[in-house]
């Protein structure tokens, strides 16, 4: 034993990581920093001040200040074996500056088909203008993503578990690839966190998070972050410094409030949202569940290998019916809200329909259910009386 924070669990270290004492001053949270303007003694000092690398130093509100560097640091230390985290105010924004930190025109990205749609739409929209072409492959290609690359190709985008679909993608398999033929890789990892899959260690360059989601846990901040690998900090953060991107620090703040609690909080939506796909999948009603900790899902066995759990969002599709029957079901909800977004403390239900904007063919309408902190007794109940709206309207 080392003794470092790196050996204590989970729990231990989302407590623990970024509450420098320089930062937090005693008290227990690091306190809201608020800056633009950063005063210095003299113009010696302004003009010292400026000189070399502003990492960690008061300089001028958009380098940050200690509230957004204690939660940047507490996403390294997150991340064995991570160089740094740059914040970003949304998991858009996080993904847009990673992408533009390593891609040029006349580059090739790799992007998995089941990306979240705003993802794709960056690749088809702004990346595109910029002469950067995006190639789509299959999340369940594997090793087999050596055969679609070619002499242009530059970096893979993988998203896993897959948005809406749940695909599983075998991220070691494809990490090897991309390091035997020197490509960049980035992973979406808003669903499982480094908590669940610590991406940096598995060899991936860039792990992206919709802090959003579970870091923030409570729906009510918008937040990204993108921690780079060892020997990627400094580009992504001069990549982001000249995009100005700078997240609020109320926003970090709420940011690592929430993070203190992600362990305990991931723990129980696992909980909560396997009782609830195992229900579904005996249901009548239901025709398949994709949720990776069951075999149904594709990629099933590719998480079991890989992931030390599951977060709470999960689809499902009905046995039959349209658009209005499915509508019907999820109108009937009372205790899920109905509404984007997840990773917060309450339930949500929402239509998927991957066939939209996606190569694969995907008749499937789905129900996309995040499951929160509510008992599951009541969020079943719930299901069953929305299962009665939907049987009535078939
Ligand atoms: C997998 C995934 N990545 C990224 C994002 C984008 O995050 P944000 O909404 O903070 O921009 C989302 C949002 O739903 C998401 O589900």
């Amino acid at each position: 034993m080392s003794g470092g924070d790196g050996d204590y669990g989970p729990g231990t270290q989302v407590v623990r990581a970024g509450r420098r004492p320089e930062w937090t001053g005693g008290v227990v949270n690091p306190p809201v920093w608020r800056a633009s303007t950063i005063l210095y003694d003299d113009v010696a000092d302004l003009r010292q001040n400026g000189r070399g690398d502003t990492h960690h130093r008061l300089y001028y509100g958009r380098r940050g200040t200690p509230t957004q560097w204690s939660l940047a640091d507490a996403l390294t230390a997150l991340e064995p074996g991570a160089e740094g985290t740059f914040l970003y105010p949304s998991g858009v924004a996080a993904v847009a500056a990673a992408l533009l930190a390593v891609l040029s025109p006349g580059d090739e990205l790799l992007l998995v088909d089941s990306a979240y749609e705003p993802t794709r739409a960056l690749a088809n929209g702004l990346l595109k203008r910029f002469g950067i072409t995006t190639r789509l492959y299959d999340p369940l290609i594997g090793a087999g993503i050596a055969e679609l690359i070619g002499p242009v190709t530059r970096a893979i985008f993988m998203e896993s578990p897959g948005s809406l679909t749940f695909e599983v993608q075998d991220v070691p398999a494809i990490v090897a690839v991309a390091q035997a033929r020197g490509l960049v890789t980035f992973l979406d990892n808003t669903w499982a966190t480094p908590l669940l899959f610590p991406a940096i260690g598995r060899g991936v360059d860039y792990s992206i998070l919709a802090c959003t989601k579970y870091v923030v846990g409570h729906s009510d901040v918008m937040l990204g972050s993108v921690t780079a690998g060892p020997g990627r900090f400094a580009s992504l953060r001069d990549a982001s410094f000249q995009l100005g991107q700078v997240a609020s620090p109320d926003d970090c703040w709420l940011g690592s409030r929430g993070l203190r609690t992600m362990a305990i909080r991931l723990r129980q939506h696992e909980e909560s949202a396997l009782a609830i796909a195992r229900w579904l999948a005996a249901r009548p009603e239901v025709a398949t569940v994709l949720h990776p900790a069951l075999p149904s899902c594709p990629g099933h066995e590719t998480f079991v290998r890989d992931f030390g759990g599951a977060s709470g969002l999960f689809s499902f599709a009905l046995a039959s019916g349209g658009e209005a029957e499915r509508a019907a079901f999820i109108d009937a909800l009372a205790l899920f809200g109905i509404g984007f977004s997840w990773g917060g403390y309450e339930s949500l239900a929402i239509p998927a329909d991957p066939g939209r904007g996606r190569d694969a063919d995907w008749p499937q309408r789905l129900v996309r259910l995040q499951i929160g902190l509510e008992d599951v007794d009541d969020l079943i109940a719930d299901l069953e009386r929305a299962f009665a709206a939907w049987r009535a309207a078939i």
